[in-house]
């Protein structure tokens, strides 16, 4: 198939982009990609590949943006119930990590997750999915975390590999046993970083060879905070998992900077995440690492709080900075990344274009899949995006709606008016 006369082609192509290089989109006005067997052949302007494949059946953009399909790569996108009570709470000046000492937040997202059978998870979870789906997340991590018992965890696991099957999205894996002490360890945390460290990891370590054989392991992650984990205990887990040869991410600085971000840079972390609070000396250990920061602007949004990541400051200091959705429910109920590109121009300062190159090429660094996805180049994934936008900047710069056309995932094409149409969709 050959996708022709495109506005703009944005193919992002180099590889993850660091620093100043954020934003290189590598524009090709009226152009084209040729698709085949699920990958990019060919890529060009429309006229050299209508030239060169006459005879390819034809997608014609009608003028419009194609991009890489969004990768999302830090969402807590499985639970059960909802905190909308909370959000009251909060408004009326209760703070998350108030609610979170007095046994709600986590804990209550908790509770309803562990009553929840798989098949109710995922019911609850499908819906989430195709919603970023046709809003143009075409490859999205998704962490554990609600279950912080060795059983809830693993079954939360198990409808996370299901879903992958299920669900046109691609589905990357996480293990954040470490999102909240368990309640029945509350007062006794450091047996619950024990149970994460001599149980719970080994034995998801020969889960994972019986339930998904041949998949890479899935990322082992840590909530690295003051009233979640101390910067000791994250370390602990971190290293025990790297030792077991889980790839890591983190939790840093989302309320107080703790260090959490230097420790990922130390142990070769893919990601530290949230990085609101972090120190100067902080940015540049990243910095001077192969450690993703990603900002999660949906997050100070939901909380109506007024401090974002520092993204100038990050790119200044040369990191690779990504965003995500951070989709969860008590902090950041949002399927869009479209929405969160919105934010970033606005609250973390940076272009629509750095903007685009954080939520594709480097959002796949921080999954560590930027040779296969975020970027059209020849012999990757083709994973893509028609936007109903003649100009790549009215992304960042509209916001609250849908702007996908089409989403064309592993070269399969779904129109999103079909998507939406769809009874069974949502
Ligand atoms: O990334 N900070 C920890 N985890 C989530 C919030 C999860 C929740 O409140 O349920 C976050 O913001
Ligand atoms: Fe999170």
């Amino acid at each position: 198939m050959l996708i022709h006369s495109a506005s703009q082609l944005l193919t992002l192509a180099g590889g993850p982009q660091r620093g100043q290089a954020l934003g290189t989109l590598g524009i090709i006005e009226d152009g084209a990609v040729l698709i085949r067997d699920g990958k990019i052949a060919d890529v060009g302007r429309s006229s050299d590949l209508r030239a060169t494949w006459p005879d390819e059946p034809a997608l014609d953009a009608g003028g419009r943006v194609v991009l890489p399909g969004f990768v999302d790569p830090h969402t807590h996108a499985i639970w059960a119930g909802d905190r909308a009570a909370e959000f009251e709470m909060k408004l009326a000046g209760v703070s998350y990590l108030e609610i979170l000492a007095q046994g709600g937040g986590i804990i209550s997202t908790v509770r309803a997750t562990r009553r929840a059978s798989i098949e109710a998870l995922q019911a609850q979870t499908r819906p989430r999915l195709r919603r970023m789906f046709a809003h143009g997340t075409t490859t999205v991590e998704i962490k554990t975390g609600y279950g912080l018992q060795t059983s809830t965890e693993l079954r939360l696991l198990k409808a996370i590999l299901q879903l992958d099957q299920l669900e046109p999205l691609d589905i990357v894996p996480t293990f954040l046993g470490a999102h909240a002490i368990a309640p029945e360890y509350k007062e006794r945390p450091q047996e619950y970083v024990q149970l994460i460290v001599h149980t719970m990891l080994p034995l998801l370590r020969a889960w994972w060879e019986t339930h998904a054989p041949g998949r890479p392991l899935p990322f082992v992650d840590v909530f690295c905070e003051t009233g979640a984990f101390t910067l000791e205990q994250s370390r602990q887990i971190l290293e025990t998992a790297r030792k077991l040869g889980f790839p890591l991410k983190i939790h840093a600085d989302e309320f107080d900077n703790i260090g959490g971000a230097a420790l990922a840079a130390e142990l070769g972390a893919a990601s530290a995440d949230h990085l609101v609070k972090t120190s100067a000396a902080d940015i540049a250990a990243l910095a001077r690492s192969e450690t993703v920061a990603v900002g999660l602007p949906g997050t100070p949004f939901g909380l109506a709080e007024c401090a974002y990541t520092p993204a100038q400051a990050i790119i200044s200091a040369d990191g690779y900075l990504a965003l995500a959705s951070d989709c969860n429910p008590g902090t950041a109920w949002n399927e869009s990344m479209q929405f969160i590109i919105a934010l970033a121009c606005r609250y973390m300062k940076i272009t629509p274009a750095q903007a685009i190159a954080a939520a594709t090429i480097n959002a796949a660094h921080a999954l560590r899949l930027a040779d296969r996805i975020g970027s059209l180049e020849i012999g990757k994934q083709a994973d893509l995006l028609i936007l109903d936008i003649p100009d790549y900047r009215h992304l960042g710069y509209r916001f609250g709606g849908n702007l996908v056309h089409t989403v064309i995932k592993k070269g399969r094409v779904y129109p999103v008016h079909k998507l939406l149409a769809d009874e069974t969709w949502n």
